[in-house]
C-alpha cells in the first residue's frame, strides 16, 4: 500500500538500515501509546520509487554518463525526493551520484540511497525468497513459478517469535479481534512520507477485505504480547484467481502486513511473511500477490497514484493539496467544481440482479490486460454489490448503466471508501478519501477502441459527481486499467506516490504501468494491470 498527496511539497527519504537490533523494551505489557505522530525512521515511507514505472527494465539503462550540471539540475527539478537526497552533496558529487543512474530512475523518483539504491545482495531477507532478482528481470525467458514447493516438505511449525510474543490466528468473526485488528492499523499502519496522514480502515472495510469468497481465519494472522495479550503485529490473505499473460494462478492476495510502531526494525516483518508463506504452502498456494509504495525485488509493474479533489479547500488546509504558483484558492476552488447531476443516461446504483451481467462485462473488460484477477460471480457479488446492514459502514459505491430499451447492463464503475487520519490538526481529523476500484464498458470492444475515451471521461465525471454528493474530500484512482485516457482532462493531479505490483514465487516479464519514462499517464502504455489491490 502507498499513502500518496498531491505532489508539490518535496518529500523527505529516510535511510533505513534494515541492521538486526537488539530488542527494545516492547509493547508487552505497558499498554504501547496509541499513537506516536512523531515521524519515525522506520515509519516514513519513501512514496516515489518506481524502478519499473516504464515497460522494461531500467538496468541495461540509457546511459547518463555525459549528464551535464545543467541537465542534472533540470532532472532534479522532477524529481523532489532525489533532490532532497541530493541537497547534502556538493554540485559535483551529486552530478557523479546521478551519473549512475539511468534516466527511467531519475525521472521516475528512484533516489540515490537509502534503500532504493540496494542491490540485491543487501535484501538480506527477500534475497532467500522465490521472487525475481532486480538482475534477472529483463531475461525472463518464460513465464512460470520459481520454485516448486513440495507441501510434504513445509514445516507443520511456525517459526519461533522474539521472546514475550506469540503467534494467534485472528478470529474476524468476533467482533473483538475485529476491533483489535482494526486499532493495529488505525494507529500503526501506512503514513505519507511526512507523517501527515494515515490510513484508516474502517471495521466494515476489513470486514469486505479479509472476508471475501473462500477466505480462511488461517490466514488472518497475528502475533500478541504474550502478557498483556495486546496484537502488535498482522499480515493477512485472501485467495483469489489472476490471469497473468493468459495464464490462470490460485494466489493469496497479501495485504495489511503491519507491525506497532514499538517493535519496528526487528526483522520481525520476515517471519511474518514466512508465516503467511507457510500456512499458503501447506493448504496447496503456491504463488501471492501483493503491492508496497517501497521497491523490493522486484516489481512486476509500477502504477502512479493520481487525486481528483472534490473539497479542494479542505485538502488544502490540511497540506494534501497545494496552492499551484500563481493560482489563488478561490481558482482553484472554482477549478475543481463540479456539476450536481451525473450526465450518463440509465445509470443508477448496481444491485444483486445485476450480478451476472456485470461479471461477464467485467470479466471480457479485464482479459484485455495482462495481469487481471479472474473473478467469480461470488466474487463480483461480494467486492461490488453494497449491502445495507444496520450498524455497518457503507464501503463500496458501484452503479451500472442500463440501456433503456435493450435493459441491456452497457457500462459499471465502482468506487471504495478508504478513510486518512489527518495526524494533529487543529480542524481536521480524517480525509474521506473514494478509491476509483474496477470498471468496465462496451465502448472497450469497438473496432479500435471508437469511443471508449469519451464514454470513460462520461462515466467517470459521473463518478466524481456522485462521490463528491456522497461527501468525499477527494477522489484517487492509479495509472491502471484505461485510467490514463481520463485522469488528466478530469482534472486529477499527479500524487507523491507510487504503487509497485509485486508476484511472489511467479515469474513473467514487466508490465506496463500506465505511465511513460516522465512517470506521467500514457495511453499507450495501458494493457498492464487490470487488478485492483486495497
Ligand atoms: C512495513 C513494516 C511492517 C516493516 O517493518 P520494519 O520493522 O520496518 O522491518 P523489519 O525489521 O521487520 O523487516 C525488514 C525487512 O522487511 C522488508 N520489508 C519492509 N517493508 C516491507 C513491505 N512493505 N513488504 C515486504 N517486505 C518489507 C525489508 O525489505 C527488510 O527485508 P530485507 O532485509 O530483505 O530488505 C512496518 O514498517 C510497518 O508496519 N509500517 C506501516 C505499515 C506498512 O507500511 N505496511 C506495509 C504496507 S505495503
Amino acid at each position: 500500500m502507498s499513502e500518496s498527496k498531491q505532489k508539490g511539497k518535496s518529500t523527505v527519504p529516510s535511510g533505513d538500515d534494515n541492521k538486526v537490533r537488539a530488542v527494545d523494551p516492547a509493547p508487552t505489557d505497558a499498554e504501547p501509546r496509541a499513537t506516536s505522530d512523531k515521524p519515525s525512521e522506520d515509519m516514513t515511507k519513501k512514496t516515489i520509487q518506481g524502478k519499473n514505472a516504464t515497460e522494461g527494465p531500467s538496468d541495461g539503462k540509457p546511459s547518463v554518463a555525459k549528464m551535464t550540471m545543467k541537465e542534472a539540475k533540470a532532472l532534479l527539478e522532477m524529481n523532489p525526493a532525489l533532490k532532497s537526497e541530493m541537497a547534502g552533496l556538493d554540485g559535483d558529487k551529486a552530478v557523479e551520484a546521478m551519473q549512475k543512474m539511468s534516466i527511467a530512475d531519475l525521472l521516475t523518483g528512484l533516489s540515490a540511497s537509502g534503500k532504493n539504491q540496494k542491490d540485491m545482495a543487501s535484501y538480506k531477507f527477500w534475497q532467500t525468497q522465490p521472487v525475481t532478482r532486480f538482475d534477472e528481470q529483463s531475461q525472463v525467458a518464460e513465464d512460470g513459478p520459481i520454485k516448486i514447493i513440495d507441501p510434504t516438505k513445509v514445516s507443520k511449525e511456525p517459526d519461533a517469535l522474539l521472546d514475550g510474543f506469540e503467534w494467534t490466528t485472528l478470529d474476524l468473526t468476533d467482533e473483538k479481534e475485529l476491533r483489535e485488528l482494526w486499532d493495529l492499523l488505525t494507529y500503526h499502519y501506512v503514513e505519507d512520507d511526512d507523517a501527515m496522514f494515515r490510513f484508516r480502515y474502517s471495521e466494515s472495510f476489513l470486514h469486505w477485505a479479509l472476508m471475501s469468497p473462500g477466505w480462511q481465519k488461517q490466514w488472518h494472522v497475528g502475533v500478541r504480547a504474550s502478557k498483556s495479550r495486546k496484537l502488535v503485529a498482522s499480515i493477512t490473505g485472501v485467495p483469489t484467481e489472476l490471469n497473468v499473460r493468459g495464464q490462470q494462478l490460485k494466489v493469496i492476495e497479501i495485504n495489511f502486513l503491519c507491525i506497532h510502531k514499538k517493535l519496528r526494525s526487528k526483522r520481525l516483518t520476515p517471519v511474518l511473511i514466512k508465516e503467511i508463506t507457510r500456512r499458503c504452502y501447506l493448504s496447496g498456494i503456491y504463488q501471492a500477490i501483493y503491492t508496497a509504495g517501497i521497491v523490493l525485488p522486484t516489481p512486476v509493474s509500477s502504477c502512479r497514484f493520481y487525486h481528483r479533489p472534490l473539497d479542494w479547500l479542505k485538502l488544502y488546509e490540511v497540506g494534501f493539496s497545494p496552492l499551484p504558483h500563481g493560482s489563488t484558492k478561490a481558482r482553484q476552488i472554482t477549478k475543481n467544481r463540479l456539476p450536481s447531476s451525473t450526465s450518463t443516461p440509465g445509470l443508477r446504483p448496481m444491485e444483486v440482479k445485476d450480478v451476472d451481467a456485470v461479471h461477464n462485462l467485467l470479466k471480457r473488460y479485464l482479459e484485455r490486460f495482462n495481469l487481471n484477477q479472474a473473478f467469480t460471480r461470488d466474487e463480483v457479488e461480494h467486492w461490488l454489490v453494497h449491502k445495507d446492514q444496520p450498524g455497518s459502514e457503507q464501503v463500496v459505491w458501484s452503479y451500472v448503466v442500463e440501456d433503456a430499451e435493450t435493459h441491456k447492463i452497457t457500462d459499471f464503475f465502482s468506487f471504495y471508501n478508504l478513510e486518512s487520519t489527518v495526524i494533529q490538526h487543529p480542524k481536521y481529523d480524517a480525509i474521506r478519501a473514494a478509491y476509483l476500484y474496477y470498471y468496465a464498458t462496451e465502448t472497450a470492444f469497438a473496432e479500435k477502441e471508437k469511443g471508449l475515451k469519451e464514454r470513460l471521461l462520461m462515466l467517470m465525471n459521473d463518478a466524481l459527481i456522485l462521490a463528491k454528493l456522497a461527501n468525499f474530500d477527494v477522489f484517487n484512482a492509479l495509472t491502471l486499467l484505461d485510467n490514463p485516457l481520463f485522469l488528466e482532462q478530469l482534472k486529477f493531479g499527479a500524487g507523491d506516490g507510487q504503487l509497485h505490483y509485486y508476484l511472489f514465487n511467479y515469474r513473467t516479464s514487466p508490465i506496463a504501468g500506465g505511465v511513460n519514462e516522465k512517470n506521467l499517464p500514457d495511453e499507450k502504455k495501458r494493457g498492464g494491470v487490470g487488478m485492483v489491490m486495497l
